[in-house]
């Protein structure tokens, strides 16, 4: 560089700008061209471009509940959160993003979108995982108990019955159940949204955390809400794929 005269440099560089191109014209810079849809792996664009609509910037939660949340990811193996993005949650708003499954992302995108929502986000804070509910239900649970754990732990936000009260919505009308899984509703209740002011399992009562059994309980009682109301556009055989 201190070789070259300073006019010729600035001339060199007045004619790149002009051109707006720093390659001269049929030899593209590396990297500069455009990756096929398939091609991009990079975590940052997959996850802005395919998720954050829904879950948030940086995982932090939208729409649908945070992924950046370290209980989620204690809950959650690698094979349950790629089979769901894989195949999406029918039902409710959460895709099919597997091409196969007629979404947009091959089996390596969704491998990159996973194996990193973990890496990147699970290291924010570790979870006790000895008393940790299971992601899925170990039984069917028992829809007259749920209705006596949803008093105990529920009730002092989101009012009786679940129709809303003054510090939560209300999550036994139709247009709330008609919308989200059975498994959706024991993720919520296991996770909270603490960026919403929604606690986890063990926040609801403080220093009393629900037992596996008493979430499994709870959310018997709201499907079964959604089972009994009329007018919901789903069949309940639908809901029936989502134990
Ligand atoms: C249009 C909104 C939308 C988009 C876009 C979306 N999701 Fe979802 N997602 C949801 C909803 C709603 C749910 C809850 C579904 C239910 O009721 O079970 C969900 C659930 C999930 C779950 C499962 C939570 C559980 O209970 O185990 C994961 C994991 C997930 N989404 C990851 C992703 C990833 C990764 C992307 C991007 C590749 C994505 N989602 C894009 C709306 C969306
Ligand atoms: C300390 C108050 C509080 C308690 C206790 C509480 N919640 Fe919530 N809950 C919230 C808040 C705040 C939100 C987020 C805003 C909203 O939807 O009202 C929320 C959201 C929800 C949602 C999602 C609603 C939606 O529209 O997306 C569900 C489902 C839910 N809670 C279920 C429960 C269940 C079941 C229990 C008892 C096991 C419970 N909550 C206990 C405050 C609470």
């Amino acid at each position: 560089m201190s070789g070259v005269p300073r006019y010729l440099l600035a001339a060199a560089i007045g004619a790149m700008l002009l051109s707006g191109c720093t390659s001269p014209p049929g030899q593209p810079r590396e990297g500069s061209e455009p990756l096929a849809p398939n091609e991009v792996m990079d975590f940052g664009k997959l996850y802005t471009e395919n998720c954050a609509g829904c879950h948030g910037v940086e995982g932090r939660g939208g729409a649908a509940i945070a992924l950046a949340n370290p209980v989620y990811l204690a809950i959650a193996d690698d094979a349950t959160m790629r089979k769901v993005v894989a195949n999406g949650v029918s039902g409710t708003s959460m895709p099919a993003f597997a091409e196969r499954a007629g979404g947009m992302l091959t089996d390596k995108q969704i491998d990159v979108i996973t194996t990193q929502v973990r890496s990147r986000w699970s290291r924010l804070a570790k979870v006790d995982a000895a008393n940790l509910p299971s992601y899925a239900p170990k039984s069917a649970g028992n829809v007259s108990q749920g209705e006596a754990v949803y008093k105990t732990y529920c009730e002092s936000c989101h009012g009786p019955n679940g129709r809303g009260g003054p510090q939560g919505s209300a999550i036994t009308n139709d247009s709330f159940l008609a919308l989200v899984s059975d498994q959706g509703l024991r993720t919520f209740v296991i996770t909270g949204r603490p960026e919403l002011g929604a606690p986890d399992w063990r926040g609801n009562v403080p220093g009393k955390p629900m037992s596996d059994q008493e979430i499994t309980d709870v959310v018997a009682w709201l499907v079964s809400r959604r089972v009994q109301n009329p007018g919901q556009p789903y069949s309940v055989s639908h809901y029936a794929q989502h134990p």
